[in-house]
C-alpha cells in the first residue's frame, strides 16, 4: 500500500459530550454531536493507526474498524482516558467535557412536590482531563503527542487566537485545534473552520471544510509532528 503516515501508531480519541446525572432519569449535558471526533477516528484509521474511540454521548455512529469504549460522565471519561493513554502514541481530547457535575446524584427520581421549595442544584468542578493527561505524559518522560480542542468566542480572530495561545500554554498540550465559535456555528454542524496552534511555536495553521476535511488535515499534521519526534 501507499505510505500510511500513522502505520504502527496507537491513537486514542475522546468524542461526544459527557452527561452528568442528577438522578436515574435526568442529566446535565451539552450540544456536542461527536461528529468531529468520529471524523478524526476515521481519518486516523485511514492513516493506518490502531484507533481507540472513547465515546461520550454522540449523535452519530462510531466508524467501523476502531475500538469503541462508551462512557457517560466526565469522571468515567477521565478513568478510561488515563488508562488508554498508557499505551498510546497520540491522545486527542475532542470530547466536550462538562466543567461541572451535580454535587449529589439522587438514587431515586427527584419528585416534584407542591409542599417543598424549588430545588437548587449544587455543582462541583470536574477534573481537567487534558491537563492531567499532559501531566502524566510529562512525569513519565514520554514523547506521546497530546492534542486538545478549544471552542472560543470573540468578534476578532486576533482576540480568539491570543486567548487560545494562553489556553495552549495553560493546558500544556502539543497541539490545540481552535474553533472560532459563532452563534450558530460548530455544534452539530457538518462544516468546521479551525486554526491549529502548536506548543513548539510554529505558525498557526488554518483549516476549513467538512469535519472530514478538517480531520484529515489535523491527522496529517499529527503525522508530521510524530515524524519530527520519532524520526
Ligand atoms: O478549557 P476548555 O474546556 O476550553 O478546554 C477544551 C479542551 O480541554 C478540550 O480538548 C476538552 O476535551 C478538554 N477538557 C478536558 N477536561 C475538562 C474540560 C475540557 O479534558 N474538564
Amino acid at each position: 500500500p501507499a505510505h500510511l503516515p500513522l502505520a504502527g501508531r496507537t491513537v486514542t480519541i475522546s468524542a461526544g459530550g459527557t452527561r452528568e446525572p442528577l438522578d436515574p432519569v435526568r442529566f446535565l449535558g451539552n450540544r456536542s454531536s461527536g461528529k468531529q471526533g468520529v471524523a478524526l477516528a476515521a481519518a486516523a484509521r485511514d492513516a493506518g493507526a490502531a484507533v481507540r474511540l472513547v465515546a461520550a454521548h454522540m449523535e452519530v455512529p462510531a466508524p467501523a474498524g476502531v475500538e469503541l469504549i462508551a462512557v457517560e460522565t466526565a469522571l468515567q471519561l477521565r478513568e478510561v482516558m488515563l488508562a488508554a493513554a498508557a499505551d498510546s502514541d497520540v491522545v486527542i481530547m475532542a470530547a466536550a467535557v462538562a466543567d461541572f457535575r451535580p454535587a449529589e446524584v439522587s438514587g431515586s427520581k427527584i419528585k416534584k412536590r407542591d409542599d417543598t421549595a424549588d430545588p437548587v442544584i449544587t455543582l462541583v468542578r470536574n477534573p481537567d482531563i487534558l491537563h492531567e493527561l499532559v501531566a502524566v505524559r510529562d512525569s513519565a518522560g514520554s514523547s506521546q503527542l497530546v492534542v486538545g480542542f478549544a471552542a472560543e468566542t470573540g468578534d476578532e480572530l486576533g482576540d480568539v487566537l491570543s486567548y487560545a495561545e494562553a489556553k495552549l500554554k495553560r493546558k500544556g498540550c502539543d497541539l490545540l485545534v481552535v474553533n472560532h465559535v459563532g452563534a450558530d456555528k460548530v455544534f452539530g454542524q457538518d462544516h468546521n473552520s479551525v486554526v491549529i496552534l502548536s506548543r513548539a511555536g510554529s505558525e498557526p495553521q488554518s483549516a476549513s471544510g467538512s469535519k472530514q476535511d478538517v480531520a484529515a488535515i489535523v491527522i496529517d499534521r499529527i503525522g508530521s509532528e510524530l515524524s519530527r519526534v520519532f524520526p
